[in-house]
């Protein structure tokens, strides 16, 4: 099948709108091209990802500030963390070098017309409803909007993303179409799940299994914050870009899973997640990978840190919340995570209660339950 161009789009193609967006059109018609999309289709909105200086560089800053000359996002784009708070990177550490370069980036984005959330969780801030058709780019984000909202998009990079926010549209294929978000491997849940952190390790362990598959949980229950964390450690060690649950995702009573490859998880594939990551004397701690909800805050202002725990969530999620959660000895970070700031350089071990953390934090990172790092 071939991709079908308006008129209007092919015009762009020729380069009649501006060298930028005849870029962007092109990365995306030979994106759909290659994978068998019939048109491009219009987007509420666009998240990008890698826009930590940490991650991108200088490569990635120069390009940015040499796009930025010319091109506006057209749809509204949200934006991922960065590599520093953006009002406490002095008082934290961050260097003066870091700091100017990753402002340069943030001016970069801001000229661009980028709303600047600098979180992982955009969806808590303003969240897409069923059935739009979005870009975005953070794996986690991607797999949550798709999974427990019925948004729809594919699993974006940075610069398939960025070309969406520019020129507005995307190519019709993969989790876009019903066809798409059909499930291709049958989990069946037998382990007892008792933290938000099981979910996460849930995740790390199907995501393994499900490679770029499509899982459909049976036996699974859980709110909203724990499919999150199930979201991220999916996209983590797979590439799943949604899942269905049986009675707690929007589409789950649609799906067929006769025939489908069957797993089933015990208690015991959730605790070799963490022995994984097993290791005591840890000097600090990380809680928010991916960024916290409101609920989340609000029950952590109930304990108190047993290391320097850092916890990180959307500046304008629930700022009410910072003050009493500093009051409980907890280091409340904006804009930022441990993962993508130069931070997490500092210490030799970090506790994390997230799988994805634990996975990118590497052999520094020690994996516990979230309950085990507060008192
Ligand atoms: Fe978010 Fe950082 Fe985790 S960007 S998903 S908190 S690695």
């Amino acid at each position: 099948m071939s991709l079908f161009l308006s008129r209007k789009e092919e015009h762009i193609l020729d380069g009649e709108e501006g060298e930028v967006l005849q870029k962007c059109y092109r990365l995306l018609v030979r994106l759909g091209e290659a994978f068998g999309a019939d048109r491009l289709i219009p987007i509420k909105s666009a998240h990008l990802s890698g826009i930590s200086y940490k991650s991108i560089g200088e490569p990635g800053l120069d390009f940015l500030e040499d796009i930025s000359q010319e091109a506006r996002f057209k749809v509204k784009t949200t934006i991922n963390p960065c590599g520093m708070d953006l009002r406490r990177w002095r008082k934290l550490g961050v260097g003066e070098e870091f700091a100017q370069k990753q402002l340069r980036i943030l001016r970069a984005l801001r000229r661009m017309g980028a709303t600047m959330t600098l979180t992982c969780t955009p969806y808590y801030l303003s969240a897409p409803t069923r059935g739009d058709h979005l870009s975005w780019a953070e794996s986690s984000a991607v797999c949550y909007v798709n999974s427990v909202l019925g948004a729809r998009t594919n699993r974006e990079g940075a610069l398939s993303a960025l070309a969406s926010a520019i020129a507005g549209v995307t190519p019709n294929f993969g989790i876009h179409k019903e066809e798409g978000r059909k499930p291709e491997l049958l989990v069946k849940i037998k382990a007892e799940l008792r933290s938000v952190s099981d979910y996460s390790a849930l995740g790390f362990k199907v995501g393994r299994e499900a490679g770029d598959r499509i899982p459909f949980f049976k036996g699974l229950k859980g709110g909203k914050e724990e499919m999150k964390a199930l979201a991220a450690s999916l996209a983590t060690t797979g590439a799943v870009p949604m899942f269905h649950a049986e009675g707690l995702t929007p589409d789950w009573e649609k799906q067929d899973t006769i025939g489908l490859e069957k797993i089933e998880i015990e208690s015991s594939d959730i605790r070799k997640v963490y022995e994984e990551f097993e290791g005591e004397g840890f000097e600090a701690a990380f809680i928010g990978c991916p960024h916290l909800s409101e609920r989340e805050l609000r029950e952590l202002c109930h304990s108190r840190p047993r290391v320097r725990t850092f916890v990180c969530t959307a500046r304008n999620l629930a700022p009410s919340l910072v003050r009493p959660l500093r009051k409980s000895g907890f280091e409340v970070l904006h804009d930022t995570c441990l993962v993508v700031s130069p931070l997490c350089e500092k210490y030799e071990k970090l506790a994390v209660d997230s799988s994805k953390a634990a996975y990118y934090l590497k052999s520094k990172a020690v994996l516990k339950r979230r309950e085990e790092l507060i008192k």
